[in-house]
């Protein structure tokens, strides 16, 4: 398996060594070769270069396996910048259009919900990642001026709701919830009536398809207040970019916070490049200390190992967080751990099971 490693900034690479540690340890136990290029894409390269992500190495990105991204994110460049330059110019350009979010309270994990377990907040959002709000269609008219117009089109096409919408079919089958299988489209059908009406009527069609599985409609406001009312309710989301991007930071807090949500942007298609990362920024303030949580990194390289096709090696990883979390560690908040970054890695090393 060949992996593109984007340390980046902050926190990022010290927790991607963390990932690494444990990719280590899971590869000798499953048996598989693993080969890692670095990266130093981020804030420190922009800097000194003005130079994001330079010529060509989109192309040599896309031959990887995967991409595994630490952190984006510096102090002195501002907001945006990166984000755009780097995070979402690789989701588009490598037309990674799944983002994959699982929502899953780990054992020993705290969640703000009162009496809500590991066993009510386990769900899965998927969001459309290449579409929407995101797409940067709009314009400024007489900009500066008291007349100023400021447009910012959500685009939605029938060929990029569909392929998301069968996907999150297709995974709802596959994860087999025992409570029944149930996708639920999140969504504003009354109000945004042509964007959201297109996502409407294609979930109906391909829900014709999977005949086992239960398709539901929630609107977005009512799934914000069912995701903390009634997180039990969910089997798998599936949404559309903005949406997706804000019900995912939700959905991060009820499972513990920042450090311990990953993602994964994914491009299922046959030779695709998917990239995941832990959902936490990069945290500059705790550069270097080794307080940082890794839980959310090494979460993300067990996402990367289930959908590079080593499914029994992600869920060993999965099961030694899950040891790590309900025994081990005092905390998940940065500093308040009871054990420092690396022997976090550490102690889910010796948790794999074999
Ligand atoms: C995320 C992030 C990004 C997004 C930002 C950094 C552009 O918030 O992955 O959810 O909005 O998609
Ligand atoms: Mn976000």
């Amino acid at each position: 398996m060949k992996i593109a490693v984007i340390g980046g900034d902050g926190t990022g690479p010290e927790v991607t060594a963390e990932a690494i540690k444990v990719l280590a340890a899971v590869a000798k136990t499953d048996g598989f070769d693993f080969e890692l290029t670095d990266y130093d894409f981020g804030g420190d390269r922009y800097l000194k270069t003005g130079e994001i992500l330079p010529d060509g190495a989109v192309d040599e990105l896309r031959q990887y396996d995967a991409i595994y991204l630490g952190a984006v994110g510096h102090p002195d460049v501002e907001p945006g910048i990166l984000e755009k330059g780097l995070l979402l110019e690789l989701r588009f350009q490598l037309d990674q259009y799944i983002n994959l979010r699982p929502v899953k309270l780990y054992q020993g994990v705290e969640t703000p919900l009162a009496d809500k377990g590991p066993e009510d907040i386990d769900f899965v959002v998927v969001r459309e990642n290449t579409e929407d709000l995101y797409c940067g269609v709009g314009g400024f008219l007489k900009k500066g001026t008291a007349d100023e117009v400021a447009t910012q089109a959500a685009v939605y096409t029938r060929k990029g709701c569909e392929r998301c919408i069968r996907w999150a079919f297709e995974f709802t089958r596959k994860r087999n919830n025992p409570d029944g299988k149930l996708l639920t489209l999140v969504a504003k059908t009354n109000v945004l009536t042509y964007g959201h009406d297109l996502w409407w009527r294609t979930f109906q069609d391909v829900a014709k398809e999977y005949p086992d599985v239960k398709p539901d409609y929630n609107h977005v406001d009512a799934c914000c207040m069912w995701m903390v009312k009634n997180p039990e309710y969910y089997d798998v989301i599936v949404t559309t970019n903005m949406f997706g991007d804000i019900i995912t930071d939700l959905g991060a807090m009820i499972q513990g916070g920042m450090g311990v949500a990953a993602g994964g942007n994914i491009n299922p298609d046959p030779g695709g490049t998917s990239m995941f990362e832990p959902m936490g920024g990069s945290a500059p303030k705790y550069t270097g200390q080794g307080v940082i949580n890794p839980i959310a990194a090494i979460g993300a390289m067990a996402m990367l190992l289930e959908q590079t096709g080593q499914e029994a090696a992600g869920q060993r990883v999965l099961d030694a967080i899950q040891v790590v979390t309900g025994t081990k560690m005092e905390s998940q908040a940065a500093g308040k751990m009871g054990c420092s970054t690396s022997e976090v890695g550490d102690l889910v090393v010796e948790s794999l099971k074999t």
